[in-house]
Protein backbone atom coordinates (compact mmCIF):
# COMPACT_ATOMS: atom_id res chain seq x y z
CA UNK A 1 0.00 0.00 0.00
CA UNK A 2 1.35 3.56 -0.79
CA UNK A 3 2.10 5.66 2.66
CA UNK A 4 0.05 8.64 2.19
CA UNK A 5 1.89 10.47 5.21
CA UNK A 6 4.27 12.37 3.14
CA UNK A 7 3.19 15.89 2.49
CA UNK A 8 3.04 16.49 -1.22
CA UNK A 9 4.64 20.50 -2.07
CA UNK A 10 3.57 21.85 -5.12
CA UNK A 11 5.12 25.30 -6.14
CA UNK A 12 5.36 26.85 -9.68
CA UNK A 13 7.17 29.82 -7.88
CA UNK A 14 9.94 27.87 -7.09
CA UNK A 15 13.78 28.90 -7.67
CA UNK A 16 14.16 26.11 -10.33
CA UNK A 17 11.04 26.38 -12.42
CA UNK A 18 11.72 30.03 -12.31
CA UNK A 19 15.00 29.40 -13.11
CA UNK A 20 14.13 27.54 -15.73
CA UNK A 21 11.41 29.64 -17.11
CA UNK A 22 13.56 32.43 -17.97
CA UNK A 23 16.99 30.94 -18.83
CA UNK A 24 16.07 27.66 -20.74
CA UNK A 25 12.64 27.02 -21.72
CA UNK A 26 11.45 28.00 -25.19
CA UNK A 27 9.59 26.21 -28.31
CA UNK A 28 12.96 24.38 -29.04
CA UNK A 29 13.23 22.15 -26.28
CA UNK A 30 12.21 18.52 -26.47
CA UNK A 31 8.63 18.69 -24.47
CA UNK A 32 7.31 21.54 -26.81
CA UNK A 33 9.16 20.22 -29.99
CA UNK A 34 7.36 16.90 -29.47
CA UNK A 35 3.71 18.73 -28.93
CA UNK A 36 4.64 20.79 -32.19
CA UNK A 37 4.42 23.81 -30.64
CA UNK A 38 7.79 25.29 -32.83
CA UNK A 39 4.93 25.35 -35.34
CA UNK A 40 2.54 26.68 -33.41
CA UNK A 41 1.80 28.13 -29.92
CA UNK A 42 -1.78 28.16 -30.39
CA UNK A 43 -2.41 24.56 -29.07
CA UNK A 44 -5.11 23.18 -26.92
CA UNK A 45 -2.79 20.04 -24.97
CA UNK A 46 -5.15 17.77 -22.61
CA UNK A 47 -2.06 16.71 -19.63
CA UNK A 48 -3.97 13.10 -19.27
CA UNK A 49 -1.21 12.53 -16.27
CA UNK A 50 -1.26 16.12 -14.85
CA UNK A 51 0.76 14.98 -11.52
CA UNK A 52 3.01 17.84 -10.10
CA UNK A 53 1.80 19.84 -13.44
CA UNK A 54 5.36 21.07 -14.52
CA UNK A 55 5.10 20.24 -18.08
CA UNK A 56 1.42 21.83 -18.09
CA UNK A 57 3.02 24.95 -16.48
CA UNK A 58 5.82 25.24 -19.00
CA UNK A 59 3.62 24.41 -21.94
CA UNK A 60 0.87 26.63 -20.52
CA UNK A 61 4.15 29.41 -20.46
CA UNK A 62 4.81 29.47 -23.99
CA UNK A 63 0.79 30.30 -24.77
CA UNK A 64 -0.60 26.82 -24.95
CA UNK A 65 -4.09 26.35 -23.49
CA UNK A 66 -3.95 23.05 -21.11
CA UNK A 67 -6.68 21.01 -19.96
CA UNK A 68 -4.71 18.53 -17.15
CA UNK A 69 -6.57 15.55 -15.60
CA UNK A 70 -5.58 13.98 -12.45
CA UNK A 71 -6.92 11.50 -10.38
CA UNK A 72 -5.48 11.30 -7.07
CA UNK A 73 -7.19 13.10 -4.85
CA UNK A 74 -4.21 14.51 -2.52
CA UNK A 75 -2.65 15.44 -5.79
CA UNK A 76 -5.55 17.13 -7.32
CA UNK A 77 -5.81 19.32 -4.27
CA UNK A 78 -1.81 20.07 -3.96
CA UNK A 79 -2.35 21.28 -7.57
CA UNK A 80 -5.47 23.37 -6.64
CA UNK A 81 -3.83 25.10 -4.32
CA UNK A 82 -0.61 25.66 -5.87
CA UNK A 83 -2.31 27.02 -8.80
CA UNK A 84 -4.65 29.49 -6.95
CA UNK A 85 -1.37 30.52 -5.10
CA UNK A 86 0.79 31.07 -7.99
CA UNK A 87 -2.12 32.71 -9.74
CA UNK A 88 -1.69 35.47 -6.82
CA UNK A 89 1.31 36.09 -7.33
CA UNK A 90 2.10 38.52 -10.39
CA UNK A 91 0.27 39.69 -13.61
CA UNK A 92 3.20 37.41 -15.24
CA UNK A 93 2.43 34.12 -13.60
CA UNK A 94 -1.47 34.59 -13.50
CA UNK A 95 -1.21 34.74 -17.45
CA UNK A 96 0.26 31.12 -17.55
CA UNK A 97 -2.30 30.11 -14.92
CA UNK A 98 -5.30 31.32 -16.98
CA UNK A 99 -3.81 28.97 -19.65
CA UNK A 100 -4.54 25.85 -17.66
CA UNK A 101 -7.28 24.22 -16.22
CA UNK A 102 -7.86 21.23 -13.79
CA UNK A 103 -10.28 18.12 -13.79
CA UNK A 104 -10.54 16.04 -11.16
CA UNK A 105 -10.77 12.27 -12.47
CA UNK A 106 -9.38 9.19 -14.77
CA UNK A 107 -8.43 10.01 -17.87
CA UNK A 108 -9.80 6.93 -19.75
CA UNK A 109 -12.93 8.13 -18.54
CA UNK A 110 -12.94 11.60 -19.20
CA UNK A 111 -10.53 11.73 -22.31
CA UNK A 112 -13.95 10.84 -24.54
CA UNK A 113 -15.75 13.82 -23.60
CA UNK A 114 -13.33 16.15 -24.51
CA UNK A 115 -12.81 15.49 -27.53
CA UNK A 116 -8.91 15.77 -27.40
CA UNK A 117 -6.27 16.82 -30.45
CA UNK A 118 -3.45 17.06 -28.34
CA UNK A 119 -2.91 14.46 -25.64
CA UNK A 120 0.31 14.54 -23.25
CA UNK A 121 1.12 11.12 -21.23
CA UNK A 122 3.40 10.93 -18.50
CA UNK A 123 2.49 7.86 -15.90
CA UNK A 124 4.91 6.84 -12.92
CA UNK A 125 7.90 5.31 -14.62
CA UNK A 126 9.11 1.72 -13.16
CA UNK A 127 11.82 2.90 -10.44
CA UNK A 128 14.80 4.43 -11.14
CA UNK A 129 17.91 3.87 -8.61
CA UNK A 130 19.39 7.45 -9.02
CA UNK A 131 20.13 10.39 -6.76
CA UNK A 132 18.50 12.74 -9.64
CA UNK A 133 15.17 11.13 -8.77
CA UNK A 134 14.27 14.50 -7.12
CA UNK A 135 12.35 14.23 -3.83
CA UNK A 136 9.10 15.71 -4.96
CA UNK A 137 8.76 12.63 -7.51
CA UNK A 138 9.82 10.06 -4.35
CA UNK A 139 6.77 11.65 -2.26
CA UNK A 140 4.75 11.53 -5.78
CA UNK A 141 5.67 7.91 -6.39
CA UNK A 142 4.25 6.88 -2.38
CA UNK A 143 1.35 8.35 -2.63
CA UNK A 144 0.53 7.13 -6.41
CA UNK A 145 2.39 3.59 -6.61
CA UNK A 146 2.71 2.29 -10.00
CA UNK A 147 -0.07 3.34 -12.78
CA UNK A 148 -0.14 -0.32 -13.53
CA UNK A 149 -2.98 0.70 -16.50
CA UNK A 150 -1.09 3.07 -18.32
CA UNK A 151 -1.28 0.64 -21.80
CA UNK A 152 -4.69 1.17 -21.23
CA UNK A 153 -4.45 4.97 -21.00
CA UNK A 154 -2.04 5.35 -23.45
CA UNK A 155 -4.66 2.96 -26.56
CA UNK A 156 -7.62 5.14 -25.13
CA UNK A 157 -5.36 8.34 -25.81
CA UNK A 158 -4.46 6.54 -29.56
CA UNK A 159 -8.20 6.18 -30.30
CA UNK A 160 -9.36 9.65 -29.46
CA UNK A 161 -6.40 11.96 -30.29
CA UNK A 162 -7.05 14.11 -33.34
CA UNK A 163 -3.50 15.62 -33.84
CA UNK A 164 -1.26 13.59 -31.78
CA UNK A 165 -0.64 11.80 -28.51
CA UNK A 166 3.29 12.79 -26.77
CA UNK A 167 4.30 9.51 -24.17
CA UNK A 168 7.04 10.34 -21.89
CA UNK A 169 9.40 7.28 -21.29
CA UNK A 170 12.69 7.03 -20.11
CA UNK A 171 14.83 7.13 -22.34
CA UNK A 172 16.03 3.59 -22.57
CA UNK A 173 12.70 1.68 -21.49
CA UNK A 174 10.64 -0.17 -23.55
CA UNK A 175 6.88 0.84 -24.43
CA UNK A 176 4.51 -1.76 -22.98
CA UNK A 177 3.84 -4.67 -25.13
CA UNK A 178 0.13 -4.08 -27.65
CA UNK A 179 1.65 -0.14 -28.52
CA UNK A 180 2.28 0.61 -31.96
CA UNK A 181 5.58 1.85 -32.88
CA UNK A 182 5.56 6.05 -32.64
CA UNK A 183 5.79 8.19 -35.63
CA UNK A 184 8.93 9.31 -34.34
CA UNK A 185 10.72 9.69 -31.18
CA UNK A 186 12.68 13.01 -29.91
CA UNK A 187 15.31 11.95 -27.60
CA UNK A 188 16.26 14.42 -24.37
CA UNK A 189 19.08 13.64 -21.26
CA UNK A 190 17.05 11.04 -19.68
CA UNK A 191 13.87 11.88 -21.14
CA UNK A 192 12.70 10.35 -24.45
CA UNK A 193 9.24 11.82 -25.93
CA UNK A 194 7.66 9.25 -28.38
CA UNK A 195 5.42 11.29 -30.83
CA UNK A 196 1.86 9.26 -32.48
CA UNK A 197 0.53 11.20 -35.54
CA UNK A 198 -2.75 10.34 -35.32
CA UNK A 199 -4.08 13.28 -38.14
CA UNK A 200 -5.34 10.92 -40.77
CA UNK A 201 -4.44 12.38 -44.20
CA UNK A 202 -6.19 13.80 -46.49
C1 LIG B 1 4.71 10.97 -13.43
S1 LIG B 1 3.36 11.87 -12.83
C2 LIG B 1 3.19 13.16 -14.01
C3 LIG B 1 4.19 14.28 -13.82
C4 LIG B 1 3.88 15.50 -14.67
N1 LIG B 1 4.13 15.25 -16.07
C5 LIG B 1 4.64 16.71 -14.21
O1 LIG B 1 5.21 17.42 -15.06
O2 LIG B 1 4.64 16.99 -13.01
C6 LIG B 1 1.98 10.87 -13.20
C7 LIG B 1 0.65 11.38 -12.64
O3 LIG B 1 -0.42 10.93 -13.48
C8 LIG B 1 -1.51 10.53 -12.70
N2 LIG B 1 -2.25 9.55 -13.51
C9 LIG B 1 -1.81 8.36 -13.99
N3 LIG B 1 -2.75 7.74 -14.71
C10 LIG B 1 -3.84 8.58 -14.70
C11 LIG B 1 -5.14 8.51 -15.28
N4 LIG B 1 -5.56 7.45 -15.98
N5 LIG B 1 -5.99 9.55 -15.09
C12 LIG B 1 -5.61 10.64 -14.36
N6 LIG B 1 -4.39 10.75 -13.77
C13 LIG B 1 -3.52 9.74 -13.94
C14 LIG B 1 -0.86 9.94 -11.45
O4 LIG B 1 -1.79 9.96 -10.38
C15 LIG B 1 0.32 10.88 -11.25
O5 LIG B 1 -0.03 11.98 -10.45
Amino acid sequence: MPNKTNKLKIDFLSNRLMHQLKYSWGVNQALPKAIGMHKNKNLTIIDATAGLGRDSFLLASLGAKIIMIERVEQIYAALKEAMEKAHNHSEKIAKIINNMQLIYGDAKDILPSLDPEIILIDVMHPVRKSALVKQEMRILRQIVGNDNDAKELINIALKLAKQRVVLKWPKKAKLPNGIINPSHKIIGKTTRYDVFITKQKL
